[in-house]
């Protein structure tokens, strides 16, 4: 198979940027990271408490005051923040300063009821716009990229988060949004764009529209990809880097701490993710009983913004499960592993914990099937079941088809520990995504 370097899998030796590129912050050691970070947890301690009525209650309530943190470690004082609290300040009870300061808002969907609305001031745009540019640099970017972004734009924090930062690094943005696959191939292949910003899930159906219209994904003038808000698999990473030969990059963010570029994995050594750490402050703690957990134990991942004015966050409960790691790339800076899942999406199946990571992993290394699955729990006499349905590939013949079957039900089973029906449907029968996938569909009776 011939790429644009003639040689196949050339484009993916990942190339780091120059010391002299990083930003200043980049190259701090860690000793002036953590001094910095002191002094930036204090402030924010101090913000928080002094203009936000709910900060004020709680610390009160558990018995702590900003003065009490001399290191970093006195964090763990101070009493968590979730989305529930964010909800009942709806809409704009969290913000720490007056709304003439506040330049933008974002809102996430949420599943039930009100959503959860986020403002930034300018000087948060600000630090967005530079950690998210630090972010691309870090996957492969440089001044004078175009990036074609399919994050979508609006509310939701992706697509402009992306936008502004790709501006900042000095690239050329086509602000594609998600949405009208047909013409965004066409862009892609007109326009040659460097790097691609979407969720990895669009991605995959991109790619099946690029086959569709005759065009070797492999040709295009594609580098790297930069993926994120979902999870994916290390298998979703080969199959993207293979079908398209690009490298496949992991972004991370959320929006009540800021968006797209709280972390970012380095395309030089796609070992996890580095949080930006002098803006954005994790802890790791047990999802059951909230005590912090060492660096590289898994648990749930805990936030504290930095610098934030219109919106400081202390220890937000992300819902994350991942763990710290030292710093590799950029050696000042924790790396966080790959989230595979959050505590929300996980299926309790019969007792099981099921996350649908690893049933990507399976079904992404069964051959003659499609990277597309959904998962359907359904519930007769009181017992749940779980349906895998899996898009079989054009051309896999019938035998083919139920052989694969076998072979992902033994494999959930010795892997995931539980029993699941599995289907292999026809090509193209399964519901496309054009934003963050849903995976789970939930047929259970409410209630
Ligand atoms: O998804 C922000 C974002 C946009 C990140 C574009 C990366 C790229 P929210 O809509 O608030 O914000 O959703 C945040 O998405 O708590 C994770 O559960 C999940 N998530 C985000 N990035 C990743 C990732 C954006 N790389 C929630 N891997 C987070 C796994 C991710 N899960």
């Amino acid at each position: 198979m011939t790429t644009h370097s003639g040689v196949p899998g050339a484009r993916r030796s990942g190339t780091a940027p120059a010391v002299d590129d990083l930003s200043p912050a980049e190259r701090l050691s860690v000793d002036e990271l953590r001094t910095r970070q002191l002094e930036r947890l204090r402030w924010t301690l101090r913000h928080a408490y002094e203009n936000v009525p709910l900060y004020r209650r709680k610390f009160d309530e558990a018995g702590v005051h900003p003065d009490d943190c001399r290191e970093p470690g006195d964090l763990a004082k101070f009493p968590f923040t979730t989305k529930e609290d964010l909800r009942d300040g709806y809409p704009f009870g969290m913000f720490a300063v007056p709304r003439s300061d506040v330049r933008r808002i974002h809102a996430s969907s949420g599943t039930t009821g009100k959503p959860t609305v986020v403002g930034y001031t300018q000087a948060d745009l600000d630090v967005w716009a530079e950690t998210m540019a630090r972010s691309i640099r870090a996957a492969g970017g440089s001044p004078g990229h175009t990036v074609h972004i399919s994050y979508g734009y609006g509310l939701f924090t992706g697509g402009l988060g992306a936008h502004y930062g790709a501006e900042k690094l000095g690239c050329t943005v086509v602000p594609a949004s998600g949405g009208m696959t047909a013409r965004q191939v066409q862009i892609i292949d007109d326009f040659g764009p460097e790097i691609i910003m979407v969720t990895p899930s669009y991605m995959l159906t991109l790619l099946d529209e690029f086959e569709r219209q005759g065009i070797d994904p492999r040709t295009t003038s594609l580098k790297t990809g930069i993926f994120g808000a979902e999870p994916w698999t290390e298998q979703m990473r080969r199959e993207i880097e293979e079908r398209m030969d690009i490298h496949a990059v992991d972004i991370y963010g959320l929006s009540e701490v800021m968006g797209p570029g709280v972390s970012q994995e380095c395309v030089e050594t796609k070992d996890g993710l580095h949080v930006w750490e002098d803006h954005f402050y994790p802890e790791v703690a047990d999802p059951v009983d909230g005590h912090v957990l060492p660096d590289g134990q898994t648990g749930e991942l805990l936030f504290t913004s930095l610098t934030k004015q219109a919106l400081p966050i202390i220890r937000y409960r992300t819902r994350d499960l991942t763990a710290l790691r030292p710093g590799t790339a950029r050696p000042a800076f924790r790396r966080m592993d790959k989230v595979t899942g959050r505590s929300d999406d996980m299926i309790i199946l019969r007792g099981v914990n099921v996350f649908p990571t690893q049933i990507e992993e399976i079904v992404l290394g069964t051959e003659g099937l499609a990277p597309h699955f959904q998962l359907r729990l359904t519930r007769t006499d009181r017992l749940d079941h779980l349906a895998v349905l899996v898009e079989a590939l054009g051309g896999t013949a019938g035998d083919r088809r139920s052989t694969a079957a076998a072979e992902i039900a033994s494999r959930v089973k010795d892997a995931v520990g539980v029993s699941v029906d599995v289907e292999i449907v026809e090509p193209r029968s399964l519901e496309r995504s054009a934003g963050k996938i849903r995976r789970v569909i939930d047929q259970r009776p409410q209630g």
